[in-house]
């Protein structure tokens, strides 16, 4: 099949994550070794957008040279942004007020200028439904799915996670000892958005006492209940996890800031369990907040891995002909399935799922349980 295709583009957008430069490796050579040009969009789309701003014009030409060295590299060489979403850019006003302008006619003449004929844009949610509204404009397009959150449907995993999880776990392994001396309660906050795939994970593979997920709203008296129990055995310690988007039974998310053009910040939430924690239980009780530390650093070798297959299936999928889809992982391939449907809903924990059931066999609480009365 001739697929017209000369020089394809990379875009890496949204809160970076462990194995993006993994990608970037595998796209670049096995474009290249199609015979294909490829260059680097910094920023997302920014580098498009708003070109003037950057000494090189905003994008980075990906030879084989740029790109020796770099799987094991934390982060993305392209950079990335959570503010350049050309559907509803953030713009500022005469008044010093933002408004959001939607900027897709401009992005689509930037590609033509630059003689760009296909797109590896790598993301989360909001990445690919850019992504997808960007084909249905008329681009060329293959979506990668990244996320330290685990959250997208139609992949089995995305790259990203298995770094973040296995940071917590060793984080939290950490924690046992100084809780252990101090006789404290311990409350772990990790990243996650409104899944709970992190806490769930990295919670189980340390032993924690109690995991709170967004999946599973919570009351803190069977958790109190537990750490009481614990403490009467000789246990005088415990180890909460909670997800930062984790909620109360009858109460809201734990929203730490809301920006134009920016999703909302989740945040705060351990320290107020901390808190709850200690008054219930009349334990001291501390809160770690891990944030982003669960994005940095170097890849494990399966998030190494997953971002190479995931490079070079998007340049495969563009060499067959394709456009619109999502390369994703169906054990024990990588296939292809349609931004659209990957992006149609969030993949969040099933509260009736085996690790959950797993988790509790070994009993570890959710903050659902019945409480023995008195
Ligand atoms: O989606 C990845 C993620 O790290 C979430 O877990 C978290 O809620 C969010 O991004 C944080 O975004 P930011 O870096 O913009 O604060």
């Amino acid at each position: 099949m001739t697929t017209g295709i000369k020089r394809i583009a990379i875009s890496t957008g949204g809160g970076d994550a462990p194995g993006l430069n993994a990608v970037i490796y595998a796209t670049t050579l096995a474009a290249r070794n199609r015979g294909w040009d490829v260059v680097g969009i910094r920023d997302g789309f920014n580098g498009l957008l708003r070109s003037d701003d950057y000494a090189d014009g905003g994008m980075i030409d990906l030879t084989r040279h740029r790109v020796r060295g770099i799987i094991h590299q934390g982060g993305t060489i392209l950079g990335s942004t959570n503010r350049g979403n050309p559907i509803a850019y953030p713009v500022r006003q005469a008044d010093g007020s933002w408004a959001e302008v939607d900027r897709t006619e401009e992005l689509l003449e930037r590609f033509a200028e630059r003689g760009i004929d296909a797109l590896v844009t790598v993301g989360g949610d909001g990445s690919l439904t850019i992504g997808d509204h960007l084909h249905r404009a008329g681009l060329r397009l293959i979506g990668v799915p990244k996320t330290i959150d685990n959250d997208l449907d139609r992949t089995a995993s995305t790259f990203g996670f298995d770094s973040a999880v296995g940071f917590a776990s060793e984080c939290i392994d950490r924690l046992f000892s100084t809780a252990t001396s101090h006789s404290r309660i311990i409350v772990v906050e990790v990243m996650g958005r409104y899944a709970g795939w992190i806490a769930l994970h990295a919670g189980m593979a340390s032993g924690v006492h109690a995991i709170l997920i967004p999946e599973i709203p919570y009351r803190l008296e069977p958790v109190a209940e537990l750490i009481t129990q614990r403490a009467q055995r000789g246990s005088t310690y415990s180890i909460v996890c909670v997800a930062e988007g984790a909620v109360p039974v009858g109460g809201g998310r734990t929203v730490a800031a809301k920006a134009v053009g920016q999703a909302e910040r989740l945040g705060g939430i351990g320290s107020k369990v901390a808190a709850e924690l200690e008054a219930l239980t009349g334990r001291e009780s501390r809160a770690v907040v891990l944030g982003h530390l669960l994005r940095g650093g170097s890849p494990t070798s399966l998030d190494r891995l997953l971002g190479l297959r995931f490079g070079a299936a998007a340049v495969r999928a563009l060499d067959e002909g394709h456009s619109g889809v999502m390369v994703a992982l169906n054990p024990p391939t990588v296939d292809y399935v349609p931004l659209a449907e990957a992006i149609s809903r969030q993949k969040t924990v099933p509260p009736d799922c085996d690790s959950i059931q797993t988790a509790r066999d070994m009993g570890i609480r959710f903050g659902d349980e019945s409480v023995a009365a008195g």
